[in-house]
């Protein structure tokens, strides 16, 4: 492996200015950042997007052009002079000329870099910073010959996740109070990738959209939080699953939301929220988990809001996600398990074609203290 040069030998590398990177397929251009480009500078800084994820100033009265210009010439022309910090403009290919957001490499020394990057809000959504953050690692492994590229996100930042997923990077774990942001000291995912390392995107098994003229089968979003808490703190909820907290909060729900956010991103399974085709409201959920391992084996769990029950919800939701599992061929078998006197959720399994196989005994307890037998349930 080449030895890593350190920052001024980086900088020696581009005698003749910022290096253009460009890729025609990825239809993403990162070029120098010029003074033409400060109004967006200053559009993108006020964003409240930008502001909660990112450390842009935010000084009285809002981030101006004076401070845009403070930024290229202290932070930009300045980073490039002395080889420690690189940022380029990314611009579309749909619009040439046009200042689409930046992105940059902290270079730490000893082969060690940090990325940076956000995007002005209206160039979002269109695999412009995935394809921005693939130049940047390609320059950074092949032409500045870094050793590792770390990327860093205050958790919670799915875009920023996602878009370092897309390029290859790992999300390693949660380093506590590691990000300053504005003075709080915030939780931050963490993620190295090497030179040596896959430059392949990394699996994310977002929930597909599965719709029918009753029911939309799609991810749990934070505004499902309050039906989600009506539905865990409902009597009949609390006495089959043991494990929701005795005094769930919107808290908890929001935690749940999350979990099935990160359950997507290591494709350790697949939540669904059961809406109303109509008004989209939550009217249960439904999830199948414990795939990805050595065996095509997964488990469906489910639970219904008080308002939906008895309407033959979660038996057309466990259907349409057990068709899905056996024709995508991501599973062999299924298994549901429901606790013996639970009648309503038995039911659920068999009307979704599932017959049981066996029981196993006095396993699973309940919210009044006492432990009943599971019931298994397979496909014949
Ligand atoms: C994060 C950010 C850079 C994403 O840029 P982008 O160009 O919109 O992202 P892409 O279009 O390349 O998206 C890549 C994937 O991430 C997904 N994605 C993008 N933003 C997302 C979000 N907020 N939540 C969930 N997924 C998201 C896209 O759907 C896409 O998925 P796909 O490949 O399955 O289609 C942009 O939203 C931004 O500037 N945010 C504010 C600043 C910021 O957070 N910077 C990062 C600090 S660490």
């Amino acid at each position: 492996m080449p030895a890593a040069p350190d920052a001024p030998a980086l900088a020696r590398l581009h005698p003749h200015g910022v290096p253009v990177l460009g890729d025609p397929s990825l239809g993403v251009t990162l070029r120098p950042l010029v003074a033409a480009d400060l109004p967006r500078v200053v559009e993108q800084c006020r964003d409240p997007e930008s502001i909660r994820w990112t450390t842009v100033p935010t000084p009285e009265g809002g981030y101006g052009l004076a401070d845009a210009r403070a930024f290229l010439d202290h932070v930009v022309v300045e980073g490039w002079r002395s080889g420690q910090n690189l940022c380029w403009a990314v611009e579309g290919a749909d619009r040439p000329g046009v200042f689409c957001g930046s992105i940059d490499l902290r270079l730490h020394g000893d082969g060690l870099a940090e990325v940076g990057f956000g995007l002005h809000p209206d160039a979002r959504g269109r695999h412009l910073m995935s394809g921005a953050l693939r130049l940047v690692r390609d320059f950074a492994f092949d032409v500045a010959r870094l050793r590792a590229v770390r990327w860093r996100a205050v958790v919670g930042n799915w875009g920023s996740r996602r878009v370092a997923a897309a390029a290859g990077w790992p999300c390693e774990g949660v380093v506590r109070a590691s990000l300053v942001h504005r003075g709080e000291l915030l939780d931050g995912w963490v993620g190295t990738l090497g030179v040596t390392d896959p430059r392949t995107p990394r699996p994310w098994s977002e929930p597909p959209l599965l719709a029918g003229p009753r029911l939309r089968l799609r991810p749990f979003t934070d505004d499902d939080a309050d039906r989600v808490v009506e539905a865990c703190r409902d009597p009949r909820t609390q006495h089959w699953l043991v494990s929701l907290s005795r005094t769930y909060t919107r808290e908890h729900a929001l935690d749940y939301v999350e979990g099935a956010r990160e359950s997507a991103a290591t494709g350790a399974g697949l939540v669904w929220c059961v809406a109303d085709a109509g008004d989209d409201r939550c009217l249960g959920a439904i999830s199948l988990e414990g795939f990805g391992g050595y065996a095509k084996r997964a488990e469906i769990g489910y639970w219904a809001h008080p308002e939906a029950r008895g309407r033959g919800v979660l038996t057309e939701a466990t259907q349409r996600v057990t068709a899905w599992a056996e024709e995508s061929g991501l599973v062999d078998s299924v298994l549901i398990r429901a606790a013996e006197g639970n009648t309503a959720s038995r039911r659920v399994a068999v009307g979704a074609g599932y017959r049981e196989v066996g029981v196993m005994p006095r396993c699973e307890p309940l919210g009044d203290g006492t432990t009943v037998d599971l019931v298994l349930y397979a496909r014949p």
